[in-house]
């Protein structure tokens, strides 16, 4: 099938600026390519919000008793529970307070097909794209995969990734989580395979998957189990249950769903979070690529609904995914959401919670406010999208998952606003400081939604949780530099927001929180929150201006002396260690600053702040996920995406995890397998 390349593949030779054409029109649909989304005419430079909506939110959330709240209540995110903030390393105090002592390494150049760790450490596998999950699942066989095969096996490109280990097992058992984002049929199948298999095989190669984990020890490597009792696949079939107060909504009505609660499969699932009470929150990213549509809507056209013959034809496999036709009327209202899935229950129903709102969820993460209440921040990826808060209208309560499971159905939805406080003609869109030596300021939470009612003029409260992005335009939100993932340090309450790059913002629509046109390499964002984790203001500061300091004068690490610091651009994910230290991890190198994606740990408090470390690279082509520290064991894991992207089923770029003797041929196992790897201390080398 010599056109298979051209059908998937309809605008290949586009490149964003910072990865391969590839995985932009196959992770994304090209979203770079397209127009920009958000065409509202929200200032970019100042708080637009008047204050009669200012006064209304302030009102609206000490109404609910959260303003009196102090600050604090963090919750270690991998805990399982919620704890009182644990000491970081004080200023002053030397080091970074980590348990996990390693030699940072160079960067790697973006043609080496391999994982590299630090001297003295080793890595593994644990778990590949095909490997077989249940007793009765088939080998993975690349030659002749088949739906049924694939729905039985670990599914391709995993992103978000949580290990949680079995309570009462001391180290031994562990549950792992990855969500798998999309496919890359050029690599993953013999071009002779039958179009309709390909396109139903890599239908189940997406979504999510569930695997028990065991191990001699703590600091051991992990191997997977199958066949056991919480192995679990979610598939395009898989019915998800509509919360919240859009549930059941006329937008959410379809054909084959007129109660417009029920929705068969997630798509496009990207990073994620783990609740304090140890359910898995996975985001749904880029759906918009898998709709046909030939009319869209001014809705559709906002949520980048303007592909109107999507590469993959799951439509024609599937007529939901034809908004052109009845059956597919609202289908793609369905998708977009954060998605809540309960890893130690096998034979619960996923849920998908209209209360957070419907965007391209990188993922979303939870932290408990001293008072109690549950606050989510998901971050909106695309080009001039915004950052998003959810405060629960319940409190948490320690050791009742049922009703900590009820959180994220009801409460109130805000978007960010940042003000910058130095004079607009010192920040330029060079990146270079102003005067005041820092990009900072202020900046509230803009309450979109309040008691399950719409604080939006003009729009009800469903059309303001599915027509998001619509509400905040509104409401004057701040356009950010791709929002990625946002996480609340768990020592500090501090948040931390990787926006990871922005091309097409020019010099004219810079603002502080986004100094910098053509940002092709991204920075960071610090917000502290003012008084507690639910307050709707706060002040936020740019903790990293990314980049390589060698060749670009406007990167900034905290202050840390720019020749003692390594390059680092397009950070995606974000991560925390037992001290507190974040773990920043990297998507689009190879076009930034020719180097492979990688994984890289900064100190946060202390003389050192700023100072940043490389752990390991992941291999040519691949983008370092859902990295997960624990370094109170001495283990660290990435879930590698997109490993060789570049290349074909007739000439694989990479080799990763197996390294099959080069020249193997695809179909006997010389292609590349996203992986989920563990590195531990051991003898360098795999
Ligand atoms: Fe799937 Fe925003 O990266
Ligand atoms: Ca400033
Ligand atoms: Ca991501």
């Amino acid at each position: 099938m010599s056109d298979l390349k051209n059908r998937l593949l309809p605008m290949l030779g586009h490149v964003s600026g910072k990865r391969s054409a590839v995985t932009c029109a196959l992770k994304c649909g090209n979203a770079c390519a397209q127009g920009v989304c958000n065409t509202s005419s929200n200032n970019y430079f100042r708080d637009v919000v008047s204050a009669e909506f200012s006064r209304r939110n302030m009102l609206g959330v000490s109404g609910a008793g959260v303003l009196a709240l102090m600050f604090g209540g963090g919750a270690a995110a991998n805990a399982g529970s919620a704890t009182g903030l644990a000491p970081a390393a004080k200023v002053g105090q030397a080091g970074n307070g980590s348990k996990l002592k390693f030699t940072g390494i160079d960067g790697v150049a973006n043609t080496v097909d391999d994982v590299v760790v630090p001297k003295g450490y080793n890595w593994k596998p644990v778990i590949r794209w095909g490997d077989p999950l249940f007793n009765d699942s088939a080998e993975f066989d690349p030659e002749n995969q088949t739906p049924e095969s694939q729905a039985g096996q670990f599914g391709y490109n995993n992103d978000y990734l949580d290990i949680i280990e079995i309570p009462g097992t001391n180290g031994k058992r562990a549950v792992l989580f990855a969500n798998h984002e999309y496919t890359n049929e050029n690599l993953m199948f013999p071009p002779t395979m039958d179009p309709s298999v390909v396109r139903r095989t890599a239908m189940a190669a997406h979504g999510l998957s569930v695997v028990e984990l065991r191990r001699k020890g703590k600091g051991q490597p992990w191997e997977y189990v199958r066949g056991a009792k919480l192995n679990r696949r979610f598939l395009m079939d898989t019915e998800y249950e509509l919360t919240g107060p859009a549930a059941g909504s006329k937008l959410l009505q379809t054909q084959a769903d007129p109660t417009g609660r029920k929705v068969l499969g997630t798509q496009n699932n990207c990073a994620g979070g783990t609740t304090p009470w140890g359910t898995i929150l996975s985001g749904e990213e880029n759906f918009n690529q898998y709709f046909k549509v030939s009319n869209p809507s001014d809705e559709q056209r906002r949520y980048g609904l303007t592909n109107t013959n999507p590469s993959r034809g799951w439509h024609v496999e599937e007529t939901r995914f034809d908004a052109d036709l009845p059956e597919g009327k609202n289908e793609d209202n369905r998708f977009g959401w954060i998605v809540e899935v309960d890893p130690f229950d096998p034979t619960s129903t996923p849920r998908k919670h209209t209360a957070l709102g419907r965007f391209k969820h990188e993922g979303a993460n939870v932290t408990i406010a001293k008072s109690g209440h549950v606050v989510s921040y998901s971050g909106d990826d695309e080009r001039f999208d915004y950052l998003y808060k959810f405060v629960s209208k319940g409190k948490y309560v320690e050791g009742d998952k049922k009703h900590n499971m009820t959180l994220l159905t009801e409460g109130d939805l805000f978007v960010a606003s940042f003000t910058g406080n130095s004079p607009r003609n010192q920040i330029d869109g060079s990146g270079v400081l102003p005067s005041d030596g820092s990009f900072d300021g202020t900046g509230h939470w803009i309450q979109l939604t309040k008691d399950g009612k719409s604080l939006v003029p003009g729009m009800e409260i469903d059309q303001v949780l599915v027509y998001t992005r619509l509400a905040a335009d509104k409401m004057g939100a701040t356009k950010m530099d791709r929002p990625e993932d946002v996480e609340v340090n768990p020592h500090t309450g501090k948040v931390y927001m990787a926006c990871t790059n922005n091309t097409k913002r020019t010099a004219a629509e810079v603002d502080e929180a986004n100094p910098r046109a053509n940002n092709k390499h991204g920075h960071i964002v610090e917000i502290t929150e003012t008084g507690d984790q639910a307050s709707t203001e706060f002040t936020w500061n740019l903790l990293l201006v990314a980049g390589d300091p060698a060749v670009d004068e406007s990167v900034y690490f905290a202050g840390y002396p720019a020749d003692k610091v390594q390059p680092l651009s397009c950070p995606d994910n974000v991560a925390f260690d037992s001290a507190g230290n974040l773990w920043i991890s990297t998507d689009g190198q190879p076009g930034t600053i020719q180097r492979n994606d990688a994984l890289y740990r900064v100190t946060l408090e202390g003389p050192e702040r700023g100072k940043v470390e490389q752990f390991m690279a992941v291999p040519i082509d691949g983008e370092t996920c859902g990295p997960v520290i624990h370094d109170e064991d001495g283990m660290v894991y990435v879930a590698v995406q997109h490993p060789g992207e570049d290349g074909s089923w007739d000439k694989q770029r990479s080799l990763f995890p197996d390294y099959l003797p080069a020249g193997t041929p695809s179909g006997k196992g010389g292609l590349p397998r996203p992986s989920v790897i563990q590195m531990y201390k051991g003898k360098n080398g795999h």
